[in-house]
């Protein structure tokens, strides 16, 4: 039944404007939970076999092309006349081995996989020339309606445009996902009409012409209307996010995660998050973030594309494009940004902020500080106050600071500098020069001294979230 390379072809209608999105991206070109839309239609699409799927698309919604590229083949419609004009432009470029095509909507982002799957299986069972996806979801406007025959057979599908009353108040909808004997589509597409009111040529007018000519339609019910959702508008952007995102909280508890407040969780769909995490509402987990277990992530967080260990214990914090290691403890009201490093056991504190820098195991920076391209070593303390004054105005320069180095509230570290290992700045010092090992550097500019006492080993500050 299936090609004879690889099975079905799926085939992702994604050409349209969506002109009622009111944006200058194309539609399928906004994201659901992190992802853009059509990345989530064209996971069910790869749920059909090992085809590459193949995506219509338009010169005005060219960026589609730009953002998928490697991650699909395409096929070009050259003006936006409706869906089965699109069907068709794939079809011309459908390799000539394909017998059986699977046809998505990309603004139906909710399809899972195994639907697909189930679809493609019931038009083989059945030897049925089409088979269509149907739902009765509580509010049907906007969906074409299925009309049946008398005897229960499907002999059509209706626009709601092109509806009269009796076909409107219908309850039954098209989910827009359809299985098709490519041969017969092949040679039945071009006879398509437009339809009288709108000029569209609709796709779904194949399914009257199925009928009339004797072949077999068949149809799945949705198990789940949610997954009906079509995405036309901003609104109903907002209610697939949300449905969505009820599906991703709901699995990662299931999954052994904690939500005292799910529905005020936002995870999006690539996150991975360890076995008892506890999440507290409002958290916002973003792109590729991993958790590890046993992490708390406090009110009020915003992790982006970031790594964060275990047993850690996260407080109103923002960490973008940044690795936390075990054991740590982040803010609140910190801020890592891309680049930061943080190794086990260390605090990062109140109003702390981080670039592009390296803040080594046990080491402590606790209040209104900012490290900046600075790579920090193991066990220093970090004082209230102290900033690393990496930009020049033209150009940024790192910062260097040994293991066991004690920095004196409100130091100015003017880079490039490195102050030593064990060595030690003075309170509301501007360090201009190197600081050697276990020297302390003291005034402004800053002086060196040999220490009356060597640098504590461990902080004494245990800092607030002790
Ligand atoms: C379509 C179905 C409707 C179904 C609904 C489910 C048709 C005629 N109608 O309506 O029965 O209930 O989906 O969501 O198919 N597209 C192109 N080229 C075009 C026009 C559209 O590629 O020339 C693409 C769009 O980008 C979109 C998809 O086809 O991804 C569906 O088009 P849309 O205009 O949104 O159809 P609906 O009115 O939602
Ligand atoms: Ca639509």
């Amino acid at each position: 039944m299936s090609g004879a390379d690889g099975g079905p072809l799926a085939i992702v209608l994604a050409a349209g404007l969506g002109t009622r999105m009111r944006s200058r991206r194309p539609k399928v070109l906004h994201p659901v939970c992190g992802r853009p839309m059509l990345a989530h239609v064209l996971d069910a699409a790869r749920a059909v076999g090992s085809r590459p799927p193949l995506v219509v698309y338009s010169p005005a919604t060219a960026a589609i092309r730009d953002a998928f590229e490697g991650r699909a083949r395409f096929a070009l419609q050259a003006e936006t006349l409706g869906t089965a004009d699109a069907l068709r432009a794939a079809l011309q470029v459908a390799p000539a081995d394909v017998d059986e095509c699977v046809v998505l909507s990309g603004d139906v982002p909710l399809l899972r996989p195994a639907t697909v799957q189930r679809l493609v299986a019931l038009r083989r069972a059945a030897a049925a020339t089409v088979a269509i996806t149907v739902a009765h979801p509580p509010d049907p406007r906007g969906y074409g309606r299925v009309v049946r025959d008398p005897d229960g057979q499907v002999a059509g599908i209706v626009e709601e445009k092109d509806a009269d009353p009796a076909t409107r108040a219908v309850g039954e909808v098209n989910a827009a996902l359809y299985a098709f004997d490519a041969a017969w589509v092949r040679a039945r597409i071009g006879e398509i009409g437009p339809s009288p009111s709108t000029g569209e040529y609709y796709l779904t007018g194949l399914i009257a012409m199925a009928r009339a000519e004797g072949g077999s339609v068949v149809a799945l019910e949705l198990e789940d209307d949610g997954e009906l959702a079509g995405v036309n508008d901003r609104v109903q952007l907002a209610a697939a996010e949300a449905q969505l995102r009820r599906r991703i909280v709901e699995a990662h508890m299931l999954a052994g995660v904690t939500m005292l407040d799910p529905g005020s969780v936002l995870v999006d769909a690539d996150v991975e998050i360890a076995p008892d995490v506890v999440l507290e509402p409002g958290v916002v987990l973003q792109g590729r973030t991993r958790i590890g277990t046993d992490t708390v992530v406090g009110s009020g967080s915003r992790i982006v594309d970031s790594v964060v260990g275990e047993r850690c214990r996260i407080w109103s914090s923002v960490i973008e494009s940044s690795e936390v290691g075990d054991d740590v403890r982040v803010g609140p009201w910190a801020h890592l940004r891309p680049g930061a490093s943080v190794g086990d056991r260390a605090e990062v504190g109140n109003f702390a902020e981080i670039k592009s820098s390296r803040l080594g195991p046990g080491s402590k920076q606790h209040h209104f500080s900012y490290l900046g391209d600075a790579t920090i070593g193991e066990h220093v303390n970090i004082g209230a106050g102290t900033i690393t004054c990496n930009y020049d105005g033209t150009a940024k320069h790192p910062t260097t600071i040994g293991d066991g180095a004690f920095i004196g509230s409100d130091t100015m570290l003017v880079a490039p500098v490195t102050v030593g290992p064990g060595a030690r700045t003075g309170a509301g010092s501007v360090v201009t020069h190197d600081v050697p090992p276990g020297m302390l550097a003291v005034g402004v500019p800053a002086r060196l001294r040999h220490p009356r006492v060597p640098a504590p080993r461990e902080p004494e500050d245990p800092g607030p979230t002790a």
